[in-house]
């Protein structure tokens, strides 16, 4: 969603700003603006549309050391050039840039802004106004900063110029992410480490109601009513060519093709000294202790999710439940008497989840965090954490995350029983080369997604037990990125109703990895072609039938999710490919889901 980079040092900001704002195009937006100050005044630039259009419009003779850029994801006005950030006060003096949802910006304006003149339809332009009101009443900035904090309501990441004072950034936190880059001779604000990366590695984190003053050689951080906060910086684990997309057409396909090799990273990364499978035991005690893990987490995660359910009720023997984060809250079923709850989140700032950890801490339960973002939200806010080491993931639609969620789901599952028989090491080696082999044949799924996807305008994922769940995760690849509707469905449930909507050359995609429901499976395959649906199956080697068009070769029966969608993630690529779609930044959808 809407992304943040800030900057204020010796070089010129224009540069800085716009390659960060590219570092964070990933996460989904529709517009694109930046602010500077130097000893002309304010320059602002922004319209809607991708950084490049943005690249087009900054005029590179503006010099500026001190300046704020956005890339905006539209909650509150349509996307257009008036309503993209940065925004500014009636006054010209604040200017500022917003990540988040103010939920009383009516109320605020109605309060105290009913002689302000709006210029966009943004909940954002009355936070700004709303400082300039402050100031104008005597304030000194900082405390009309810090009052307007107090008076918003929701989620809020902000970065604040001041016309009057060119050595300063302002920066506050709500809920929404947001980091402070540390330098020699200059420092950055931003929404996500990415942007500042190839600038620095060390970080302050900010928590909720926090207050910043950025100058070029100092950070002071603040709470909302003044008072000075001592914080260590950390150092961020990323290596700045893995966000790289080398020689790759797409990130989708690279962070496909990485995935037997993240594989191989958590086997390296949960091992003790002597190659044993290992988890932190604090992590496992309170796993052991609970009587029910309720599972929390949107999307994809969601997805891995209820493969996590698999493995833990069958590895593990633990009950398990596995919520929509935003069904969690306002719909909160009856809980057990001493639940777990497990937040899975590739990017650890879900804000649909986060509100699932706020309500279930302050009830008292133990939480744990599955995600790939050390230091994020969700992970700095639960309990435990257990990582998913897959490397940045930029792709909008996730694959090796989704992949690395199951493969740890596999892992917990596995220390928590006290009894079961299974060599992971040994189980995800052979894994590892199986999804290798997948992703290496690719011509296969760039011809079945020519024949059968390119033209369709509606798909259907069928499968039973586990392979049920990968359909699901298949049919939300497929449409995310194709823009076909897809549909996962439990092969069974097919004739009770949707079977209607079947017609002469619908695509139907079964998965067989199953022994136990593979006659079944393909029973339900034989009645959707005697109504005309075209059908591609993908099955084991021991399951196959010499028919079937994608045959994957044999892993263990309890981890075949972890392969069996590769092949799914591959026909979702070519076929969006076929169709000349945006594959790594999908319409309408952001990476990180920072509003609910
Ligand atoms: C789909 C996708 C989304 C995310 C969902 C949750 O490809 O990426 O469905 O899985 O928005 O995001 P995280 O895992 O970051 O909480």
């Amino acid at each position: 969603m809407c992304g943040i980079v800030g900057y204020i040092g010796n070089k010129d900001v224009k540069e800085i700003i716009l390659s960060g704002l590219e570092k964070l195009e990933y996460r989904g937006y529709d517009s694109a603006g930046l602010a500077m100050i130097n000893k002309d005044g304010m320059h602002i630039f922004k319209d809607k549309g991708r950084i490049f259009n943005l690249r087009k419009i900054v005029n590179n003779d503006v010099e500026s050391t001190l300046g704020i850029g956005h890339t905006r994801w539209a909650t509150h006005g349509v996307p257009n050039k008036i309503n993209s950030h940065p925004h500014q006060s009636s006054s010209k003096r604040f200017t500022l840039v917003h990540n988040g949802v103010i939920e009383n910006d009516d109320v605020l304006k109605y309060e105290y802004l009913s002689k302000v003149k709006f210029e966009s339809d943004t909940d954002t332009e009355v936070i700004v106004q709303l400082i300039q009101k402050f100031v104008e009443d005597g304030e000194p900035v900082d405390l009309a900063i810090r009052h307007t904090m107090s008076e918003i309501h929701g989620s809020y990441a902000l970065a604040i110029l001041d016309k009057e004072d060119n050595n300063t950034i302002y920066a506050a936190k709500n809920k929404s992410p947001l980091l402070v880059g540390i330098g020699e001779g200059f420092n950055m604000i931003g929404s996500d480490a990415m942007a500042m990366i190839n600038h620095t590695d060390n970080f302050y984190e900010l928590h909720d109601k926090e207050f910043v003053k950025i100058t070029k050689d100092n950070v002071e951080i603040y709470t909302i009513y003044g008072n000075k906060i001592q914080r260590e910086p950390y150092k961020a684990e990323i290596d700045a060519t893995d966000i790289e997309k080398g020689t790759y057409p797409h990130y989708m396909l690279k962070e496909i093709e990485e995935q037997p090799f993240v594989i191989r990273r958590i086997m390296a990364n949960y091992k003790d000294e002597n190659g044993n499978l290992h988890i932190d035991e604090e992590v496992l005690q309170a796993v052991k202790q609970c009587d029910k893990v309720y599972i929390i987490a949107c999307g994809t995660s969601y997805h891995a999710g209820l493969v996590g359910k698999h493995f833990l009720e069958n590895i593990a023997g633990k009950h398990t439940e596995v919520i929509i984060s935003s069904e969690f809250v306002y719909n909160t079923p009856l809980l057990s008497g001493k639940p777990l709850f497990l937040f899975i989140s590739q990017s650890g700032e879900t804000a649909d989840s986060r509100a699932v950890l706020v309500k279930v801490k302050e009830m008292g339960y133990t939480t744990l965090t599955l995600t790939n973002v050390k230091g994020s939200t969700l992970s700095r806010e639960a309990d435990y954490t257990l990582l998913l080491h897959a490397g940045p993931e930029i792709a909008v639609a996730s694959t090796k995350a989704y992949t690395a969620q199951m493969a740890v789901l596999a892992i917990l599952a596995t220390l928590v029983s006290n009894n079961i028989n299974i060599d992971l090491m040994k189980e995800f080696a052979i894994l590892a080369n199986v999804m290798e082999t997948l992703c290496d044949n690719k011509d296969i799924y760039d011809k079945l997604a020519y024949q059968y996807l390119k033209d369709s305008r509606s798909c259907f994922y069928i499968g039973r037990h586990i392979d049920y769940y990968v359909c699901l995760e298949a049919a939300l690849k497929l449409k995310e990125i194709s823009y076909i509707q897809t549909e996962g469905f439990a092969a069974g449930e097919l004739k009770h109703g949707t079977i209607a909507l079947i017609e002469k050359g619908t695509p139907v995609i079964a998965i067989i990895t199953q022994e136990c429901i593979n006659l079944n499976t393909r029973s339900n395959i034989k009645e959707v072609k005697a109504r005309g649906a075209a059908s591609i199956v993908i099955s084991t080697k021991k399951l196959s039938a010499e028919t079937d068009e994608i045959i994957m070769n044999d892993v263990h029966g309890l981890l075949t999710p972890i392969a069996s969608v590769i092949p799914t993630q591959l026909l979702a690529y070519y076929a969006a490919l076929h169709k000349g779609c945006d594959i790594d930044k999908p319409r309408n959808l952001a990476k990180s889901v920072t509003v609910e």
